[in-house]
């Protein structure tokens, strides 16, 4: 009987072990990862100096570097669109944190995928670059691009928010002389306020 019960139990846990590879095999690699990409846009309540946006980022830069999360963001008349990127629990964290600063609204989340692979904009702990200068955005990013898609209220495609930043993004690590593609396991830097471009 015992011996009966035990190849009973022995096929069960057979099966079960068997049903959980599967299960696991079934998860793409990416979203094993746990890394976690959400992208939002939000206004400004009040315009603030660029010193003051520098200091923002610097602080947000020290918070983010201490939970494993690195962020990228680009600025344009009081509008931000905002990457941030790690860990999916201290990214969540992170989000409902940013949510409830008062110094900007009209908060949207734009793109957030959960699983990917590596960071997408990974060298710094936050790092963010201003965009107010129309002949700038049509010089590096080409005619299809200028600061009222990122001021506009209509809710922005995915995409254009993406290749937004990473174009933004290819240009300041270029320019800072830094690598743009980091191991996801390397913390992000903090920024220099020299590699915060005005234009
Ligand atoms: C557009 C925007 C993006 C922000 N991004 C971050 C961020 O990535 N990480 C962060 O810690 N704080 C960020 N902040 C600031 C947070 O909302 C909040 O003020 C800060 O985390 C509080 O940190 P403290 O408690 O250390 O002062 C952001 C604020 C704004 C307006």
């Amino acid at each position: 009987m015992l011996c009966i019960l035990s190849s009973d139990f022995l096929e069960y846990l057979n099966s079960l072990v068997s049903m959980l590879t599967w299960e696991w095999l079934k998860v793409s690699p990416a979203e094993r990862t746990g890394m976690l990409q959400i992208v939002f846009r939000s206004q400004l309540t009040r315009l603030l100096s660029y010193v003051e946006i520098q200091r923002l980022c610097l602080a947000a830069a020290k918070n983010n570097s201490k939970a494993g999360v690195t962020g990228f963001a680009v600025e344009c008349g009081g509008a931000f669109l905002v990457s941030i990127e790690g860990d999916a629990r201290e990214v969540r964290e992170m989000l409902n944190r940013i949510i409830q600063d008062p110094r900007h609204d009209t908060f949207d989340v734009v793109c957030c995928e959960e699983g990917i692979e590596r960071r997408r904009f990974g060298t710094w702990a936050m790092n963010v670059m201003f965009l107010d200068d129309d002949l700038f955005w049509s010089r590096v990013f080409g005619a299809d691009f200028s600061c009222d898609q990122l001021l506009s209220p209509r809710k922005m495609e995915p995409a254009f928010a993406l290749g937004l930043l990473s174009m933004a993004y290819q240009y300041a690590c270029a320019q800072a002389e830094m690598a743009s593609s980091l191991s996801s396991g390397r913390a992000g830097r903090l920024p220099r306020i020299r590699h915060m471009f005005r234009r």
